[in-house]
Protein backbone atom coordinates (compact mmCIF):
# COMPACT_ATOMS: atom_id res chain seq x y z
CA UNK A 1 0.00 0.00 0.00
CA UNK A 2 1.23 3.43 -1.00
CA UNK A 3 1.83 5.84 2.02
CA UNK A 4 -0.56 8.38 2.48
CA UNK A 5 0.87 12.27 2.59
CA UNK A 6 1.50 13.41 6.28
CA UNK A 7 -1.51 16.40 7.01
CA UNK A 8 -4.28 14.45 5.09
CA UNK A 9 -7.48 13.91 7.00
CA UNK A 10 -9.48 10.57 5.93
CA UNK A 11 -11.03 9.40 8.80
CA UNK A 12 -11.65 9.95 12.70
CA UNK A 13 -11.72 5.89 13.00
CA UNK A 14 -7.58 5.88 12.94
CA UNK A 15 -6.62 9.00 14.73
CA UNK A 16 -4.95 9.03 18.15
CA UNK A 17 -7.11 10.98 20.78
CA UNK A 18 -4.01 13.23 20.72
CA UNK A 19 -4.33 14.17 17.01
CA UNK A 20 -7.81 14.99 17.69
CA UNK A 21 -7.45 17.17 20.56
CA UNK A 22 -4.58 18.76 18.87
CA UNK A 23 -7.15 19.82 15.71
CA UNK A 24 -9.72 21.19 18.28
CA UNK A 25 -6.55 23.24 20.53
CA UNK A 26 -5.43 24.93 16.99
CA UNK A 27 -8.89 25.58 16.01
CA UNK A 28 -9.55 27.40 18.99
CA UNK A 29 -6.72 29.38 18.16
CA UNK A 30 -8.12 30.25 14.54
CA UNK A 31 -10.41 33.49 14.25
CA UNK A 32 -11.78 33.55 10.62
CA UNK A 33 -12.52 37.39 11.09
CA UNK A 34 -8.83 38.01 11.74
CA UNK A 35 -7.00 36.71 9.07
CA UNK A 36 -3.57 35.52 9.28
CA UNK A 37 -2.14 34.69 5.80
CA UNK A 38 -0.88 31.39 6.98
CA UNK A 39 -1.41 29.91 3.86
CA UNK A 40 -0.35 32.62 1.57
CA UNK A 41 0.52 31.39 -1.88
CA UNK A 42 -1.14 27.55 -1.55
CA UNK A 43 -3.77 26.16 -3.68
CA UNK A 44 -6.40 24.40 -2.47
CA UNK A 45 -8.68 22.40 -4.73
CA UNK A 46 -12.27 21.80 -3.50
CA UNK A 47 -13.41 18.80 -5.75
CA UNK A 48 -17.17 18.02 -4.73
CA UNK A 49 -19.25 14.85 -6.47
CA UNK A 50 -21.60 15.14 -4.21
CA UNK A 51 -24.05 18.18 -3.15
CA UNK A 52 -22.87 19.89 -0.65
CA UNK A 53 -23.58 23.58 0.87
CA UNK A 54 -21.97 24.11 4.32
CA UNK A 55 -18.85 21.91 4.03
CA UNK A 56 -17.92 23.67 0.74
CA UNK A 57 -18.74 27.03 1.93
CA UNK A 58 -16.84 26.58 5.00
CA UNK A 59 -13.50 24.80 3.55
CA UNK A 60 -13.16 27.43 1.09
CA UNK A 61 -14.10 30.40 4.12
CA UNK A 62 -11.35 28.54 6.12
CA UNK A 63 -9.26 28.50 3.04
CA UNK A 64 -9.53 32.38 1.91
CA UNK A 65 -9.30 33.36 5.93
CA UNK A 66 -6.01 32.15 5.59
CA UNK A 67 -4.73 33.50 2.18
CA UNK A 68 -4.89 30.20 -0.29
CA UNK A 69 -6.01 30.84 -3.50
CA UNK A 70 -9.33 28.39 -3.77
CA UNK A 71 -10.32 26.47 -7.00
CA UNK A 72 -14.04 24.07 -6.98
CA UNK A 73 -14.28 21.93 -9.01
CA UNK A 74 -17.60 19.70 -9.35
CA UNK A 75 -18.31 16.41 -11.19
CA UNK A 76 -20.67 18.06 -12.90
CA UNK A 77 -19.72 20.45 -15.74
CA UNK A 78 -15.75 18.88 -15.13
CA UNK A 79 -14.38 16.00 -17.10
CA UNK A 80 -15.71 13.39 -14.57
CA UNK A 81 -18.99 13.72 -16.64
CA UNK A 82 -16.94 12.61 -19.38
CA UNK A 83 -15.77 9.56 -17.85
CA UNK A 84 -12.29 10.32 -16.32
CA UNK A 85 -11.24 7.91 -13.76
CA UNK A 86 -10.66 9.52 -10.35
CA UNK A 87 -7.00 9.39 -10.36
CA UNK A 88 -6.61 10.76 -13.70
CA UNK A 89 -8.37 13.21 -12.09
CA UNK A 90 -6.83 13.61 -9.41
CA UNK A 91 -3.27 13.77 -11.28
CA UNK A 92 -4.93 16.32 -13.18
CA UNK A 93 -5.36 18.58 -10.00
CA UNK A 94 -2.10 18.04 -9.21
CA UNK A 95 -0.50 19.07 -12.30
CA UNK A 96 -2.42 22.40 -12.30
CA UNK A 97 -0.93 23.26 -8.89
CA UNK A 98 -3.15 21.72 -6.10
CA UNK A 99 -1.34 21.74 -2.62
CA UNK A 100 -4.07 20.22 -0.83
CA UNK A 101 -7.20 18.37 -2.10
CA UNK A 102 -10.68 18.26 -0.01
CA UNK A 103 -12.89 15.81 -1.73
CA UNK A 104 -16.90 14.20 -1.39
CA UNK A 105 -17.42 11.46 -2.96
CA UNK A 106 -20.17 9.08 -2.82
CA UNK A 107 -18.02 5.99 -2.61
CA UNK A 108 -16.47 5.24 0.40
CA UNK A 109 -12.46 5.03 0.33
CA UNK A 110 -12.14 7.46 -2.19
CA UNK A 111 -10.32 9.63 -0.54
CA UNK A 112 -7.91 7.34 0.58
CA UNK A 113 -7.32 5.88 -2.88
CA UNK A 114 -6.58 9.42 -4.11
CA UNK A 115 -4.55 9.97 -0.78
CA UNK A 116 -2.32 6.82 -2.11
CA UNK A 117 -1.52 8.02 -5.04
CA UNK A 118 -0.70 11.69 -4.70
CA UNK A 119 2.06 13.46 -2.93
CA UNK A 120 -0.07 16.04 -0.86
CA UNK A 121 -2.69 15.59 1.51
CA UNK A 122 -5.89 14.82 0.80
CA UNK A 123 -9.11 16.03 2.89
CA UNK A 124 -12.32 13.80 3.17
CA UNK A 125 -14.80 15.92 2.97
CA UNK A 126 -17.16 12.66 3.13
CA UNK A 127 -16.80 9.44 1.49
CA UNK A 128 -20.12 7.76 0.79
CA UNK A 129 -21.28 6.07 4.12
CA UNK A 130 -17.88 5.72 5.27
CA UNK A 131 -16.86 8.98 7.47
CA UNK A 132 -16.69 12.55 7.27
CA UNK A 133 -14.01 13.81 9.89
CA UNK A 134 -14.08 17.37 9.40
CA UNK A 135 -17.94 16.91 10.30
CA UNK A 136 -17.39 14.98 14.08
CA UNK A 137 -14.36 17.36 14.60
CA UNK A 138 -16.57 20.04 14.54
CA UNK A 139 -19.54 18.72 16.58
CA UNK A 140 -16.91 18.06 19.37
CA UNK A 141 -16.11 21.45 19.60
CA UNK A 142 -19.34 22.22 19.75
CA UNK A 143 -20.12 20.41 22.42
CA UNK A 144 -16.64 21.45 24.10
CA UNK A 145 -17.85 25.09 24.14
CA UNK A 146 -21.29 23.86 26.12
CA UNK A 147 -20.01 21.05 27.96
CA UNK A 148 -16.78 20.54 30.29
CA UNK A 149 -15.85 17.28 28.72
CA UNK A 150 -16.90 14.46 26.73
CA UNK A 151 -16.11 12.13 28.94
CA UNK A 152 -19.42 10.76 30.77
CA UNK A 153 -21.40 12.69 27.88
CA UNK A 154 -24.87 11.27 27.59
CA UNK A 155 -25.37 11.18 23.71
CA UNK A 156 -28.85 10.34 22.06
CA UNK A 157 -28.17 9.66 17.98
CA UNK A 158 -31.45 9.63 17.20
CA UNK A 159 -31.97 9.20 12.91
CA UNK A 160 -30.90 7.17 9.77
CA UNK A 161 -27.74 6.20 11.26
CA UNK A 162 -26.96 3.40 8.85
CA UNK A 163 -26.27 5.76 5.72
CA UNK A 164 -24.87 8.66 7.56
CA UNK A 165 -21.04 9.16 7.76
CA UNK A 166 -21.36 12.04 10.21
CA UNK A 167 -23.09 9.35 12.79
CA UNK A 168 -20.21 7.53 11.90
CA UNK A 169 -16.90 9.93 12.63
CA UNK A 170 -18.95 11.19 15.14
CA UNK A 171 -19.27 7.61 16.84
CA UNK A 172 -15.58 7.45 16.39
CA UNK A 173 -14.72 10.53 18.20
CA UNK A 174 -17.06 10.46 21.01
CA UNK A 175 -16.47 6.90 21.82
CA UNK A 176 -12.35 7.86 21.76
CA UNK A 177 -13.36 10.48 24.44
CA UNK A 178 -15.70 7.94 26.79
CA UNK A 179 -18.97 9.68 25.73
CA UNK A 180 -22.05 7.21 26.31
CA UNK A 181 -23.89 6.66 22.97
CA UNK A 182 -27.30 5.19 22.48
CA UNK A 183 -28.30 4.87 18.59
CA UNK A 184 -32.10 5.03 18.50
CA UNK A 185 -34.06 4.38 14.84
CA UNK A 186 -35.93 1.80 13.20
CA UNK A 187 -33.63 -1.31 12.15
CA UNK A 188 -33.49 -0.64 9.00
CA UNK A 189 -31.60 2.65 10.03
CA UNK A 190 -30.11 1.21 13.02
CA UNK A 191 -29.02 -2.13 12.20
CA UNK A 192 -28.60 -4.50 15.26
CA UNK A 193 -24.62 -4.55 13.96
CA UNK A 194 -24.41 -1.16 14.27
CA UNK A 195 -23.65 -1.55 17.64
CA UNK A 196 -20.45 -3.17 16.98
CA UNK A 197 -18.65 -0.43 15.28
CA UNK A 198 -17.28 0.44 18.65
CA UNK A 199 -17.66 -1.25 22.41
CA UNK A 200 -20.16 0.15 24.56
CA UNK A 201 -22.57 1.53 21.91
CA UNK A 202 -26.55 0.75 23.22
CA UNK A 203 -29.36 0.53 20.56
CA UNK A 204 -32.40 1.76 21.06
CA UNK A 205 -36.11 1.93 19.46
CA UNK A 206 -37.81 4.46 21.15
CA UNK A 207 -36.85 8.20 20.83
CA UNK A 208 -38.39 8.35 24.57
CA UNK A 209 -36.10 5.66 25.98
CA UNK A 210 -32.94 7.16 24.07
CA UNK A 211 -33.72 10.69 25.06
CA UNK A 212 -34.11 10.25 28.66
CA UNK A 213 -31.70 12.19 30.54
CA UNK A 214 -29.66 12.89 27.25
CA UNK A 215 -26.83 15.80 27.64
CA UNK A 216 -26.34 16.08 23.51
CA UNK A 217 -29.26 14.93 21.12
CA UNK A 218 -27.74 14.51 17.34
CA UNK A 219 -30.87 14.29 14.95
CA UNK A 220 -30.09 12.51 11.56
CA UNK A 221 -31.45 13.29 8.16
CA UNK A 222 -33.05 10.37 6.36
CA UNK A 223 -30.62 9.70 3.11
CA UNK A 224 -33.51 9.52 0.60
CA UNK A 225 -30.50 9.62 -1.89
CA UNK A 226 -28.91 6.51 -0.26
CA UNK A 227 -32.38 4.54 0.00
CA UNK A 228 -32.45 2.60 -2.99
CA UNK A 229 -35.09 -0.61 -2.77
CA UNK A 230 -35.73 0.52 0.73
CA UNK A 231 -39.47 1.37 1.81
CA UNK A 232 -39.40 3.50 4.30
CA UNK A 233 -43.19 5.23 5.63
CA UNK A 234 -42.13 8.33 6.50
CA UNK A 235 -45.10 9.08 7.96
CA UNK A 236 -44.28 5.76 10.66
CA UNK A 237 -40.81 7.26 10.90
CA UNK A 238 -41.99 10.64 11.80
CA UNK A 239 -44.74 9.66 14.35
CA UNK A 240 -42.19 7.45 16.31
CA UNK A 241 -38.93 9.45 15.77
CA UNK A 242 -39.25 12.97 15.09
CA UNK A 243 -37.40 15.38 17.44
CA UNK A 244 -40.54 17.41 18.96
CA UNK A 245 -40.81 19.40 22.13
CA UNK A 246 -42.52 16.98 24.07
CA UNK A 247 -39.80 14.55 23.48
CA UNK A 248 -37.00 17.13 23.81
CA UNK A 249 -38.29 17.89 27.72
CA UNK A 250 -37.04 14.20 28.75
CA UNK A 251 -33.60 14.73 27.92
CA UNK A 252 -31.63 17.23 30.73
CA UNK A 253 -32.95 20.59 30.38
CA UNK A 254 -29.55 21.53 29.28
CA UNK A 255 -29.72 19.40 26.52
CA UNK A 256 -27.67 20.75 23.27
CA UNK A 257 -30.21 19.43 19.87
CA UNK A 258 -27.30 19.09 17.53
CA UNK A 259 -27.41 18.07 13.48
CA UNK A 260 -25.49 18.63 10.85
CA UNK A 261 -27.49 19.53 8.16
CA UNK A 262 -29.42 19.85 5.73
CA UNK A 263 -32.56 19.92 8.09
CA UNK A 264 -36.06 19.15 6.72
CA UNK A 265 -38.30 20.69 8.75
CA UNK A 266 -40.94 18.47 9.42
CA UNK A 267 -39.45 15.41 8.90
CA UNK A 268 -36.42 14.42 11.46
CA UNK A 269 -37.49 17.38 13.86
CA UNK A 270 -40.25 19.93 14.19
CA UNK A 271 -39.42 23.64 13.40
CA UNK A 272 -40.12 24.43 16.87
CA UNK A 273 -36.96 22.28 17.85
CA UNK A 274 -35.05 23.59 15.07
CA UNK A 275 -35.50 27.08 16.03
CA UNK A 276 -35.48 26.66 20.11
CA UNK A 277 -33.04 28.04 22.64
CA UNK A 278 -31.06 24.43 23.19
CA UNK A 279 -30.49 24.17 18.89
CA UNK A 280 -27.03 24.64 18.70
CA UNK A 281 -27.31 23.84 14.30
CA UNK A 282 -26.36 27.38 13.51
CA UNK A 283 -23.45 27.49 15.65
CA UNK A 284 -21.93 24.29 14.22
CA UNK A 285 -21.95 25.38 10.88
CA UNK A 286 -20.11 28.60 12.36
CA UNK A 287 -17.85 26.39 13.97
CA UNK A 288 -17.12 24.76 10.71
CA UNK A 289 -15.08 27.36 9.52
CA UNK A 290 -11.90 27.67 12.57
CA UNK A 291 -12.27 23.66 12.85
CA UNK A 292 -11.80 23.53 8.84
CA UNK A 293 -8.92 26.36 9.21
CA UNK A 294 -7.27 23.78 11.38
CA UNK A 295 -7.58 21.37 9.30
CA UNK A 296 -6.05 23.03 6.41
CA UNK A 297 -3.11 24.38 8.45
CA UNK A 298 -2.63 21.08 9.54
CA UNK A 299 -2.04 19.62 6.14
CA UNK A 300 0.08 22.36 5.19
CA UNK A 301 2.41 21.81 7.67
CA UNK A 302 1.59 25.87 9.16
CA UNK A 303 -0.22 24.84 12.05
CA UNK A 304 2.90 25.94 14.10
C1 LIG B 1 -24.06 15.64 5.81
C2 LIG B 1 -23.35 14.86 4.74
O1 LIG B 1 -23.26 15.28 3.59
O2 LIG B 1 -22.84 13.83 5.11
N1 LIG B 1 -24.09 17.01 5.66
C3 LIG B 1 -22.99 17.76 5.99
O3 LIG B 1 -21.92 17.63 5.45
N2 LIG B 1 -23.14 18.66 6.98
C4 LIG B 1 -25.32 15.04 6.25
C5 LIG B 1 -26.48 14.91 5.31
O4 LIG B 1 -26.37 15.11 4.10
O5 LIG B 1 -27.56 14.59 5.80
Amino acid sequence: MNKVTRGSLLGIEHLQAAEILGLLKLARRMNPRKPRPLLRGKRVLLLFYEPSTRTRSSFEVAAKSMGAMTTLVLSSGSSIEKGESLLDTAYTLRAVGADVIVIRHPHAGAPLLMAQHLDIPVVNAGDGMHEHPSQALLDAYTILRHKKTLKGLRVAIVGDIYHSRVARSGIHLLSKFGAHITLCGPPEFVPETAATLQPGLHISRTAEEALHGADVIMVLRVQKERLAGMKIKLQDYIARYQMTMARLKLAKRDALVMHPGPIIRGLELTWEVADCPQSAIVEEVANGVPVRMAILAEALGKAR
